[in-house]
């Protein structure tokens, strides 16, 4: 066994390392969770002039989507904290002719200079803050009153076997700690009675909740199980942990995921796990 390191999984600075990663690996990320992406902008159902924000909308993949479905009417804004994503989502929507634009800043403190917007979107952006309250709080500010908030969420990772079997593996070779249950990070929201408290305290009402289940692409689709590791060990806070542990834990770490895809996952889309998520919305 390699050293532990308690402290391997905790914070996931976006706007440095965690954004970095992010970036380094975007088509493979969009890719992997784009049906639950086409899943929550088709329970959204935006309408052609309203004014649309996408919380930590990353590379601006979503934000895309919501300009065209708004039309030049409309708006819509992807407001990120991490710079290198803001910037490589102003790229593409000036490569795609997009009206999507974009601001970097902290969701949770940001003032924007904006006429008030009619929805909120999320797809993964907004289980990361250390002050929950206070940031759904900040954003309600940028809302009109009633203004809906769409919000997908990973669900407990039991549920997520691209999470649990990872993990699963990587546990027999270092030692983890186990999450801490509502830390910020993908799996703050794995329970929904929290967020309710959440949304409630910041001055939302009206939560309502689908479930999305479904089998999703490790490293996005057509990733062999060598890619979709690949993806894994640069990407995910369990690839860093690893890197602290050695070479030798590493690689051994490396071949026991490969053939857990191999054997288990493979088939003709990619690497296929089981993935569930929330998708929220609510009254601001
Ligand atoms: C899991 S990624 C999802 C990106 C994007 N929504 C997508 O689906 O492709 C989470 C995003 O939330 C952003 N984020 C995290 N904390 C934030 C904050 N306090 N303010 C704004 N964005 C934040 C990250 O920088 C990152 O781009």
């Amino acid at each position: 066994m390699g050293a532990p390191a308690p402290e391997a999984l905790k914070g996931e600075d976006w706007a440095g390392e965690m954004g970095a990663r992010w970036l380094a690996s975007l088509d493979r990320f969009e890719g992997m969770i784009a049906p639950i992406g086409a899943g929550l902008l088709e329970r959204a159902a935006y309408r052609p002039g309203e004014r649309v924000l996408d919380l930590g909308c990353g590379g601006g993949a979503t934000t895309l989507a919501i300009a065209a479905a708004v039309g030049s009417d409309g708006a819509a804004l992807g407001l990120d904290i991490a710079p290198m994503l803001i910037e490589a989502a102003r790229q593409r929507a000036a490569a795609a002719g997009s009206t999507a634009r974009f601001i970097c800043a902290d969701a949770a403190t940001a003032q924007l200079d904006e006429p008030p917007f009619d929805r909120l979107f999320s797809r993964f952006g907004s289980m990361f803050f250390p002050e929950p309250v206070a940031a759904f709080t900040n954003l309600r500010t940028m809302l009109k009153p009633g203004a809906r908030i769409d919000l997908a969420v990973w669900a407990h990772p039991r549920d997520n076997l691209w999470m649990m079997e990872v993990m699963g593996v990587v546990r027999q070779h270092i030692e983890i700690p186990p999450a801490t249950p509502r830390a910020p990070g993908p799996f703050a929201f794995e329970d929904l009675t929290y967020l309710e408290e959440i949304l409630t305290e910041a001055g939302y009402a009206g939560m309502d909740v689908a479930a999305y289940e479904g089998r999703q692409a490790v490293g996005g689709p057509g990733a062999t199980p060598q890619d979709a590791v690949d993806f894994v060990l640069s990407s995910m806070a369990v690839g860093r942990a690893l890197d602290e542990a050695g070479d030798e834990t590493r690689a051994a770490a490396r071949a026991d995921l490969v053939d857990l895809f191999t054997r288990r996952h493979v088939d003709g889309e990619g690497v296929m796990m089981q993935a569930k998520a929330w998708l929220v919305c609510a009254q601001a």
